[in-house]
């Protein structure tokens, strides 16, 4: 909370604003705290060392949620309060003082999972951002920076294991069957990184050697039946502290490092000081129940928390206006860690292609945002695909402007000025600048201008002169409350290739597009330029090129950046299918042509063809388009699959059966052969094969791996094969007690592309094992529902009600998770009139509804807007 708003309690339509940041009027140099731990009462008690913080007359103001004080006592003294909203307010004289609170708090009731909750049985908390509040009264802000010493007591025998964060300090026996345990965390830190767990735990060990020779005990703690899944979570980890040892440098700090999995969780994890928190599907996996996609999610996971205990812990955040500074950054590593573990091509398509699925929508809709937000009225709305993904892109183009060596000497001079602080992106930034001599001025309009920029690209040639000209124009969209915005700084790797040789015609190069528009001229270009342009995707904006079928065709075949392979190829079948959907025609010569050249190409790896042969989205295919129509979407795209089905048959086959017979490993060659082998399994279903939903069954029915079971019963759920209830059935009675894995068959089901998926889903939201109280199961079937494009927009708004409604009820229980599904209904402008009018009358319907939660309120409404 900002002390200039503080003044008054805060409304649920009150604004926060960056421009209000004030340092904060009490600081708190040391917390203890003790909890007497009870899933229906807990008592905490709260010792905090306060001194004022300036030249002020100011009352100290404890943040509350929810929260009544038992006792407040001053120096130890009953001391008198009051209370402005949630928070307590203590008038008290002098710059220094120890005041102890006292609360009780019911973690069973905490449905929110913010602050203290339960979980599976066991107790853990949730702070960030602001659930502190939850648990004691305290200055809940993270540029307050404190030691914690955390006494534990709860029964023995329900929570025979006490974690909190740092180092566990000594520990014993009580009274009554109880025990207690005390942790001690050296480093300072803001209260969103507290963490504490109590449960009936197992941990799988592994001792780390850290660069300085310091031995490090790592834990990951889970129930005792799921310790043979977290033997690749543990090894992530390990490669994960090696790596940022290696790349930037960054040891860990601490004798212990846990990491705990719960079933209940609103993300997917949390990077507490020494105690991360995550969500049980970003830990667990085996190769009976985790997909390939899965295991590099967990690497992932356990990468970026682990990276946050710097980027984030040891230098946090000064307001939440900043939480770019570490989300943006801390991605920007895990995908350089992932990167370096496997194929960095295929990796940075993948994260691409995620940028497009969920950040580009972001910056063109309502919700649109800079990375470093101007104002808000819930800040669990803000932990956004802008923050995260755009963020980490933002990241990555101070990285190729300033190149390597001397971004490592700006992150080095980060860190170290700003250890132990809560710092600005306003710092990074002015790091990066130091350590290079680069004037980043200009750069800076990445932070604060919304809206994904577009440059259009084209290229001339005069065959006579042996000249080209490069003409390249930026604009930048208008978005919520940004009418209007000056040119950025992009930066565009940019290649040509002879069309007649398919060699080079210069060598690659960066070109720092600042203004408006810009020539570039290219000599002695001797026969027909091909233009390879945004290479390795080097700026996160959107290229209209004046490119032919030819040309792109021609670079899906020859441009040795793989990447930009990939994207031509992208670029051919949206050109294909925009062209279906607009005009009818279904020239699909190109693309099958192009296709079959990749599957071809010996020199390619599996992971990079399979991700090339693959149609766009149906929903990237309907950003294209001024309107979006999902069913024509969905029916040309589907005419090209099985055209592509048809006249590949024999090269689907060849590439199915090449990848057949591997045993399960968990290695980039074994992870490419599957991915090829479902793409593969795909087409040829698509073709109308007779045999085709056998070999769906056979593959789901003999799979030593979860990857290639959840290819064969996807093939089988998106057709019309009768194979399909019996593969279910199976699938739910082999997995009936794996939530993780059930999760996959509600999922499954809801992205289904066939025409009765809606009434599906809807009966499935009434199944025994459907609840919104978990958001993991809440996800599966209603998040994923809303992003099936034509399921959801099918039925004259029956998908709309039906998402609608789940909101509604989940938000009851789980504001934070509800308000993060609102976006599929918030893109209604997008859509026909009458798709419009439904989506925005189910949106009312949501925002009138009595007791909507502010984190609702503000989705719902920006969304009408
Ligand atoms: N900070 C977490 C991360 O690593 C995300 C998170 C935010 C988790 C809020 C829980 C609550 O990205
Ligand atoms: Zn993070």
């Amino acid at each position: 909370m900002i002390d200039a708003l503080a003044a008054s309690p805060p409304k649920p339509s009150g604004v926060i604003r960056r421009a209000d940041y004030r340092a904060p009027d009490w600081l708190v140099s040391d917390i203890a705290l003790d909890f007497d731990l009870d899933p229906a009462a807990t008592q905490v008690r709260a010792t905090l060392i306060v001194t004022r913080n300036g030249a002020h007359d100011a009352p100290l103001r404890l943040d509350g949620d929810g929260l009544t004080p038992l006792s407040v006592k001053v120096d130890g003294i009953d001391t008198p309060y009051t209370m402005e909203g949630g928070t307590l307010v203590i008038a008290v004289p002098g710059d220094a003082h120890e005041i102890e609170t006292r609360v009780e708090i019911a973690p069973a009731a905490n449905t929110q999972l913010m602050g203290l909750y339960a979980s599976g049985g066991n107790l853990c908390t949730q702070c960030e951002a602001e659930g502190f509040r939850r648990i004691t009264f305290f200055p809940d802000r993270p540029d307050v920076l404190s030691k914690y010493r955390v006494r534990m007591t709860a029964d023995k025998a329900r929570f025979p294991v006490l974690l909190a964060n740092g180092d566990p300090i000594a520990s014993g026996d009580a009274a009554d069957g109880r025990h207690w345990a005390e942790w001690h965390d050296p480093f300072p830190k803001p209260s969103y990184l507290f963490a504490l767990v109590a449960g009936d735990l197992a941990a799988n060990t592994a001792t780390f050697t850290t660069m300085s020779g310091r031995q490090v005990t790592l834990g990951i703690w889970v129930r005792e039946k799921d310790l043979p899944k977290t033997d690749h979570a543990l090894h992530a980890l390990k490669l994960s502290m090696a790596w940022d040892e290696q790349v930037y440098g960054r040891e860990y700090d601490l004798d212990v490092f846990n990491i705990v999995a719960v079933d209940d969780f609103n993300f997917g994890a949390m990077e507490n000081k020494g105690l991360n928190i995550f969500n049980s599907r970003y830990i667990l996996a085996d190769p009976d129940t985790a997909t390939d996609y899965d295991y590099d999610a967990v690497a992932a996971v356990v990468a970026h928390e682990y990276f946050h205990n710097w980027s984030g812990n040891r230098v946090t955040c000064r307001d939440w206006f900043q939480l770019s500074l570490k989300e943006g950054f801390t991605v920007y590593r895990d995908q350089g860690f992932s990167a370096d573990q496997g194929s960095a091509a295929v990796k940075r398509i993948e994260d691409v292609r995620g940028l497009r699925a969920a950040q580009f929508p972001e910056d063109a809709g309502p919700l649109a945002h800079p990375v470093r937000p101007d104002e808000y009225v819930e800040i669990s709305n803000f932990y956004t695909a802008t923050i995260y993904n755009k963020g980490a892109e933002v990241i990555r183009m101070m990285a190729t402007i300033l190149g390597p060596q001397k971004f490592r000497a700006g992150t080095d001079r980060y860190f170290d000025r700003f250890d132990g602080t809560a710092a600005t992106c306003e710092d990074f930034v002015a790091c990066m600048e130091e350590a290079s001599g680069v004037d980043l001025t200009q750069f800076r309009l990445w932070y604060s201008q919304a809206g994904t920029p577009r440059v259009t690209a084209s290229l001339e040639h005069e065959a006579g002169s042996g000249r080209a000209r490069l003409d390249l124009r930026q604009s930048v969209p208008p978005t919520p409350g940004q009418p209007n915005k000056a040119p950025m700084v992009l930066p565009l790797r940019i290649k040509l290739f002879g069309a007649e040789t398919a060699q080079p015609i210069a060598e690659e190069q960066l070109v720092l597009l600042s203004d408006g528009d810009a020539q570039l001229t290219f000599d002695g270009v001797t026969e027909r330029p091909v233009l390879s342009i945004n290479r390795g995707f080097s700026a996160p904006v959107i290229v209209d090129t004046n490119r032919s079928v030819a040309d792109l065709a021609f670079l899906s075949a020859h441009d040795d950046d793989p990447f930009a392979r990939y994207e031509a190829m992208q670029q051919l079948m949206l050109d294909t299918l925009v062209a279906a959907v607009t005009h009818g025609r279904a020239d699909h010569a190109s693309v099958i042509e192009a296709v079959a050249n990749t599957l071809a190409d010996p020199a390619l790896d599996r992971a990079f063809v399979a991700e090339a042969v693959l149609l766009p989205s149906d929903s990237f295919i309907g950003d294209q388009l001024p309107v979006v129509d999902p069913e024509a979407i969905f029916q040309k795209r589907e005419a090209l699959r099985r055209d592509l089905g048809k006249a590949l048959e024999p090269q689907w086959r060849e590439a199915y059966e090449a990848a057949r017979a591997n045993r399960f490993e968990y290695s980039p060659a074994g992870k490419g052969a599957r991915r090829l082998k479902s793409v593969s399994l795909g087409y040829v279903i698509a073709s109308g094969a007779a045999d085709g939903a056998d070999l769906a069954f056979a593959q789901f029915d003999a799979a030593d791996n979860m990857t290639d079971r959840q290819g064969g019963l996807t093939a089988l759920v998106n057709s019309e094969s009768d194979k399909r209830h019996a593969a279910l059935d199976i699938f739910y009675n082999r997995y009936a007690d794996n939530a993780l894995v059930l999760d996959k068959w509600f999922q499954t089901q809801a992205l289904a592309t066939r025409d009765d998926t809606a009434a599906a889903v809807e009966a499935l939201a009434s199944h025994p094992d459907f609840t919104l109280a978990n958001p993991n199961r809440a996800r599966a079937l209603v998040g994923a529902f809303a992003v099936n494009q034509r399921a959801f927009h099918s039925g004259e708004g029956r998908g709309y009600r039906f998402v609608a409604d789940q909101l509604i009820a989940l938000d009851q229980l789980n504001p934070q998770t509800a308000a993060k599904l609102v976006p599929p209904l918030g893109r209604w402008k997008r859509f026909d009139a009458a798709r419009a009018a439904r989506m925005r009358s189910e949106l009312e319907r949501i925002l009138a509804t009595p007791g909507l939660s502010k984190d609702m309120t503000e989705q719902v409404s920006k969304s009408l807007e």
